[in-house]
């Protein structure tokens, strides 16, 4: 039996597809080995009944490393001392919709949840957003929680630099072990720019090792880009098990690390609170290549960026900067 203490996970939209997803897998190792896990989920009242069912299914994993499971729609009963919060609840878009489109409706429960954990949560605190459109309700939720540091809020850009890795093994057929220091750059929407000149397939540059600079614009970027709209086009809905996957890969690498052995300099794409790296203006939340160690992320400096690369950053953060200044419209931030 663990001796260690519970890590307190809050998720939110546990109810939803991509919770369903999630929280098996969250208490079962993914996220934390051994380590017990407790969680906290929050739901909007009318989904607390199948909540619960899903409970019951927690229950009769018997995992050992479940530590006990609190659920409720009050945001600071439920954020009451967490350690990690993944922000997954809100309304995903249909077809035919683009990410911006739900600025508004999601907007204020990012503005309700970045309070709440501004006033409960650990000293320690790290929050991950993957709801949609997850930088700017990040960023949302990071202006509405002041005593919180800005380092503490990220949004999910890991299943695009997932889907970019998958993307370049096949193409040059390789495992995606293979495929390292890939980075995304930008918004989590069809702006965002999946980078494959500081990207490595084994000990070569990834855009050398695919050899066709047609294909990484007119193909690899593209479809990277356009995944999740592939996706709910094939499902009829949007990814749940994928994003799940990439939501516990990247709280995993914050909590405790980026590299592998004999990887140990690999880093991974997170968007994070700009600190005015590569010209992306201070306080966006953008995607940037990064590395962790102990629960803190640090921005990989000194890349070159080629003339592609800088036009396709300043289009992804331009469309940031637009969606910041609608939710300042609204009265959000
Ligand atoms: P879903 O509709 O299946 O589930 C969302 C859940 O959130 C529902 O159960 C709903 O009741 C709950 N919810 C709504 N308002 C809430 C609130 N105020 N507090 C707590 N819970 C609330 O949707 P899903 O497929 O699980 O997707 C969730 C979000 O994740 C969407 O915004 C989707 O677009 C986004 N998403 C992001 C990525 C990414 O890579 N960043 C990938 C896939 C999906
Ligand atoms: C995705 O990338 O799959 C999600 O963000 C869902 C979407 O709306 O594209």
């Amino acid at each position: 039996m663990s001796q260690q203490s519970p890590l307190k996970v809050a998720v939110t939209g546990a109810a939803g597809q991509i919770g369903y997803n999630l929280l098996f897998r969250l208490v079962s190792g993914a996220l934390a080995g051994d380590r017990p896990v407790e969680l906290r989920l929050l739901e909007i009242e009318p989904a607390l009944k199948s909540l619960e069912g899903v409970v019951m299914e927690l229950d009769d994993c018997a995992f050992p490393t479940l530590a006990g499971v609190e659920i409720g729609s009050d945001a600071e009963k439920v954020f009451d001392g967490v350690n990690l919060a993944l922000l997954v609840g809100a309304r995903p878009r249909g077809p035919g919709m683009e990410r911006g489109d739900l600025l508004e409706a999601n907007g204020a429960i990012f503005t309700a949840q970045g309070k709440a954990l501004n006033a409960v949560a650990a000293d320690d605190v790290r929050i991950g957003v993957t709801g949609n459109p997850a930088n700017t309700n990040a960023l949302i939720a990071m202006r509405n929680a002041p005593d919180v540091p800005a380092s503490r809020f990220s949004a999910l850009t890991r299943l695009d630099h997932n889907r970019a890795i998958a993307q370049v093994a096949s193409k040059v057929g390789v495992p995606v072990t293979e495929v390292s220091r890939m980075t995304i750059w930008g918004n989590h929407s069809s702006t965002q720019y999946p980078d494959l000149f500081h990207a490595r397939v084994g000990d070569r540059s990834a855009a050398e090792a695919v050899g066709d600079d047609a294909w990484i614009v007119d193909d690899f970027i593209p479809t990277v880009a356009k995944r999740g709209a592939a996706i709910i086009e094939a499902r009829g809905s949007s990814s749940a098990a994928s994003a799940a996957s990439a939501t516990i890969d990247a709280a995993r690498d914050w909590l405790f690390g980026t590299g592998s052995p004999g990887r140990e300099d690999d880093w991974v794409s997170m968007a994070v609170a700009s600190p005015g790296a590569y010209g992306v203006p201070e306080g966006l939340i953008s995607s940037f290549p990064v590395r962790c160690t102990d629960g803190d992320w640090e921005i990989v400096e000194g890349l070159d960026l080629n003339d592609l690369s800088r036009e396709r950053i300043d289009a992804s953060v331009a469309e940031l900067v637009e969606e910041r200044d609608a939710v300042q419209a609204l009265g959000l931030i």
